[in-house]
């Protein structure tokens, strides 16, 4: 059987951090719900010590999921890894992620700690949180500008202390694919005891590359975890698209070989309610979920389409969950109308009451959207106590 592609996903994290995408407890929730359909490995549902409302969100979240993962990252300090540890404490299965910035311009200009002082305090956060919890992811922050032969050692002992996880954080997007993977395999080659954990990418997409860097840390690095948000949403220019990733994946299995978990067909559901929840929209032509990442315009398109999809589709437009059903719905379509495609959809509401609840969300968000397609309204309707 073909190796695992484990997938960690940051949305609810590293996603919030873009400026003016954060979120609220119950619209964090509705979220990881998503994820959990979408059967994400691991949901890094927030940072618990960063504010009283992370805590809370990051607790109903554990509290909420069973399927997945349920992930809280924490700084390499007692009072951090404490708090995470105290939030998902009702979660089926919980890691704590905890990272320090192991690169030279860090470790001086903004943790102002010498190379053994940061060494010393990874290893005993490591320690402290594998004392908490069976499951420890280490990240050393900016890892990919840091030295490696520093970056070696502090793995290597982090490693010793527990760590399960090994994630290398290319924090400001700086890496191109072949320099990245190769790091990562200089890394795994080079420390002892690199096969007691799981190698793991996180890039960031400011060159517009985190795909294509973490695609090469799987290949030639031999990463078997990759991490990423809904819509490539996260600081600045984003991390490395869930959507992408997985797609590319499984549509090049035949590259990569290796096995993933996501039931695809939640996907586009997940990107219209990132989308819906933060304001940030979609561009019409990203890869696989943009509205026009399925659309054939041109007659000769069209024509070779009609004859044979393959023609012009390496993907199913419905693997991923996008309906073919072209009748637009808008803010003049009336009750009957939404009920009777919510009925299509497969969507069961318990009541009346429900029906007009979803309803009157649905014109809310017509009089901001001049199209609504299926994957809106099941996004809007697709919480647990709505849909079946
Ligand atoms: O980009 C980064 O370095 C991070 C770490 C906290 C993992 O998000
Ligand atoms: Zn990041």
């Amino acid at each position: 059987m073909a190796d695992k592609l484990i997938i960690f996903d940051t949305t609810l994290r590293d996603g919030e951090q873009s400026p003016g995408a954060s979120m609220t407890k119950d619209e964090k929730l509705r979220i990881a719900r998503q994820l959990e359909r979408l059967r994400v490995d691991v949901i890094e549902a927030g940072f618990p010590a960063s504010s009283n409302g992370d805590f809370d969100a990051v607790a109903a979240i554990a509290g909420a999921i069973k399927e997945s993962t349920v992930c809280g990252l924490s700084r390499a300090n007692d009072r951090d890894i404490s708090r995470a540890a105290e939030a998902l404490k009702g979660a089926a299965s919980s890691r704590i992620h905890t990272f320090i910035a192991t690169s030279p311009l860090h470790m001086e200009k903004k943790l102002r700690m010498t190379p053994d002082e940061v060494f010393e305090q990874a290893r005993v956060a490591v320690r402290f949180a594998r004392n908490l919890v069976s499951d420890v992811e280490f990240s050393p922050e900016d890892g990919y500008r840091s030295d490696v032969d520093f970056l070696c050692r502090v793995l290597e002992a982090v490693i010793n202390e527990g760590a399960t996880t090994i994630n290398v954080p290319d924090t400001v997007g700086y890496a191109v694919p072949e320099l990245y993977g190769n790091f990562i395999r200089t890394l795994r080659e080079r420390i002892p005891n690199s096969d007691k954990a799981v190698w793991s990418v996180h890039c960031h997409n400011d060159l517009g590359m985190a795909v294509a860097n973490s695609l090469a840390g799987v290949k030639i690095g031999g990463a078997r975890q990759v991490e990423c948000t809904i819509n490539g949403l996260g600081e600045r220019a984003g991390n490395c698209s869930l959507e992408e990733i997985v797609m590319a994946v499984k549509t090049r299995k035949d590259y990569f070989g290796l096995e993933l978990g996501i039931d695809t067909r939640h996907i586009v559901a997940a990107s219209r309610m990132v989308s819906q929840t933060t304001g940030f929209v979609v561009q019409p032509n990203k890869a696989v979920v943009g509205a026009n990442a399925f659309a054939h315009a041109s007659g000769i398109h069209q024509d070779g389409v009609l004859k044979a999809r393959d023609t012009y589709e390496i993907m199913r437009a419905e693997d991923v969950g996008w309906s073919a059903n072209k009748i637009v719905l808008g803010k003049l379509s009336g009750r009957n109308a939404f009920k009777q495609r919510l009925q299509e959809l497969g969507v069961a509401m318990e009541s009346e009451a429900d029906i007009n609840a979803a309803f009157a969300r649905f014109k809310e968000l017509a009089d901001r959207k001049s199209e609504i397609f299926d994957e809106d309204i099941l996004a809007l309707v697709s919480d647990e106590e709505h849909s079946h």
